[in-house]
């Protein structure tokens, strides 16, 4: 959700008024991709990255988050939204955690959409934690070390209940991953758009979609019948 502070900068206003009205574009964006069928939804709202921001920026995130997550708890709940965070969920302050904790559970049987909110989250940690839990079990004997399969690390992501996404979509003209489900994204699409979050409404994410459906997906396979070697017949 790239462009708070750039949009904020363009009107002449601090930086903590670009986050706030991110997050109209947060609720425009969750409701058209419930109402259009989008079973997961993930964004990324702070990285780990994100704690060596100003002190000042860090405590106004925190309590704008806070305050979303309170004042949408009732809007979730009525449109079956299941809220969800990832990330080292622990770095989090306590009463941001305990906000947090209270709406997965009010929402856990939210069957329409599961929103996750990436959360003091980074690809390379969340690997490296699955990593470290699945030495643990190893040392433990419950796991052996031919079992090390790449299930056996996705098991121990975040949630492990989230599937690979299909489309990410990165706003702002940047066109980076930033440490972003790295293990995830493997085969996922991406789409870049210019326009700045705060300003991203459905109508960027209708074409988000539009683009992705034009693509081919073919996850390293070859889908066409060109024969691979001279002579050979398909
Ligand atoms: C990146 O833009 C944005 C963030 C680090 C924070 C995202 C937070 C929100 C959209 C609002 C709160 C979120 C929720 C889920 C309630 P930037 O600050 O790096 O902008 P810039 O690239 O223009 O400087």
């Amino acid at each position: 959700m790239d462009g708070n502070g750039r949009w904020a900068r363009k009107g002449g206003l601090i930086r903590l008024k670009g986050h706030e009205s991110g997050t109209q574009s947060v609720r425009d964006i969750v409701e058209a991709a419930a109402e259009w069928g989008v079973g997961h939804l993930t964004l990324y709202a702070f990285s780990v990255e994100n704690w060596s921001r100003p002190k000042a920026e860090v405590a106004a995130l925190m309590t704008l988050l806070k305050k979303f997550l309170k004042k949408e708890r009732e809007t979730l709940l009525k449109n079956g939204i299941a809220l969800r965070g990832i990330g080292r969920l622990e770095d989090l302050p306590s009463s941001v955690l305990d906000t947090l904790r209270e709406v997965e559970k009010a929402t856990a049987h939210g069957k329409k959409m599961t929103l996750r909110l990436a959360l003091s989250y980074g690809g390379r940690q969340e690997i490296t934690d699955a990593v470290k839990a699945l030495c643990q079990d190893v040392t433990a004997g419950k796991v052996q070390a031919e079992e090390v399969t790449e299930d056996a690390i996705a098991c121990r992501l975040y949630d492990s209940e989230m599937p690979d996404p299909d489309l990410i979509i990165r706003s702002a003209g940047e066109k980076r991953l930033s440490n972003f489900l790295l293990w995830e994204a493997s085969y996922a699409e991406f789409v870049y758009s210019d326009v700045l979050w705060p300003e991203f409404r459905r109508e960027h994410l209708l074409q988000a979609f539009q683009e992705f459906h034009g693509r081919v997906r073919r996850f390293g396979k070859v889908l066409d019948d060109t024969p691979s070697l001279q002579g050979e017949t398909n």
